[in-house]
């Protein structure tokens, strides 16, 4: 197998773009495309203070990294979720990039913080795990740029992500969902800037940006991700893509270039009726944030308690 760029021995193939690549080509790829998607979207400027939210997997830290190589300032946010090992694990990984590099890692502890961990939090709102965790994180990423006076909050969310996620709202006609799922948010009723600066790689191209560039990361998944139905997606949309090399890209920017906009009056109406949150100041549609009613919610149940029962 020959790099298609220089003709030197290549170390991975890209079938979705009918190409082999050598390292420092790959490299070189996943750069370009990183810039390209950046500058497609106007995701960043130099003169912006990026906040990336780091888990210790292989998209963050890729993400970090590449952000760096290409010139931006970036600093990086590790949220403790209380998730036994696998958290303790995963802001090892988060610490130890940043600490090897000089960079700046703010941390968040669920747990310390807030009083609850999301397993404990799941048990007590009848949630299922990933719809607590994700409201959390959401929620403390918020939370930390607008402390931090961050412009962006930039997410490792990769190609493979971004059309599971796409799939899902499309089998269920989630139209709101439909309207906001896009690879930039602008700032907007105290919400900062959202960017996702990996949606033109997947997810084998980052684990193979992660080796190649000897960044370690957690390679486990998180141990209450049963029944997240995101990884069945995965899997379906991987069976397609294995005979039709390029669907995903073509389903996700197929659908960014000619449906995403007659989505957008749905996720318009939610925006619309926000108002702040008047425990802490979050933008809402209730009195209220879900955070806080979370909050609220687990906080009334011993953590160990709620552990036990969650976790499994
Ligand atoms: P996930 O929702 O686990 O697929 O993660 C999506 C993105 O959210 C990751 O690529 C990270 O940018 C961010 N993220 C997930 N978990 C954490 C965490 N514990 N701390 C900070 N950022 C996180
Ligand atoms: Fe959903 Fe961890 S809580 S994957
Ligand atoms: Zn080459
Ligand atoms: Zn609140």
């Amino acid at each position: 197998m020959k790099c298609t760029v220089c003709k030197g021995p290549a170390v991975i193939d890209v079938r979705r773009h009918n190409a082999n690549f050598c390292a420092d080509h790959f490299l070189k790829l996943v750069r370009d495309q990183v810039g390209k998607a950046i500058k497609d979207f106007a995701m960043l400027t130099r003169d912006d203070r990026a906040l990336v939210a780091v888990s210790g997997g292989k998209d963050s830290l890729a993400v970090w990294d590449i952000l760096l190589e290409l010139g931006y300032a970036a600093d990086g946010l590790y949220l403790g979720l209380g998730i036994g090992d696998y958290s303790d694990a995963s802001g090892e990984m988060a610490r130890s990039f940043a600490s090897s590099r000089g960079l700046r890692l703010i941390e968040v502890d669920l747990p310390t913080d807030h009083g609850f961990d999301i397993p404990t939090g799941a048990k007590a709102a009848r949630r299922v795990p990933c719809s607590a965790c994700g409201l959390s994180k959401r929620h403390l990423f918020d939370e930390a740029a607008r402390t931090g006076g961050y412009d962006v909050v930039v997410t490792g969310h990769n190609l493979d992500d971004e059309a599971a996620v796409l799939f899902g709202n499309v089998l269920h006609w989630q139209t709101d969902y439909l309207g906001r799922q896009l690879p930039v948010l602008p700032a907007r009723h105290g919400f900062p800037r959202k960017v996702k600066p990996l949606v033109r790689l997947g997810e084998r191209e980052m684990a193979a940006y992660c080796v190649l560039r000897g960044i370690d990361y957690i390679v486990e998944e998180c141990p209450m991700a049963d029944g997240n139905k995101h990884l069945g997606y995965k899997e379906a949309l991987n069976a397609i893509e294995a005979t039709s090399p390029g669907t995903k890209h073509d389903f996700y920017f197929g659908f960014l270039a000619r449906a995403s906009d007659r989505f957008t009056p749905d996720a318009e109406t939610e925006q619309s009726n926000l108002g702040a949150c008047s425990r802490c100041g979050a933008p809402t549609t209730g009195e209220v944030c879900a955070f806080c009613r979370l909050a609220e919610r687990a906080t009334a149940i011993p953590v160990a308690l709620g552990r036990e029962g969650g976790a499994r």
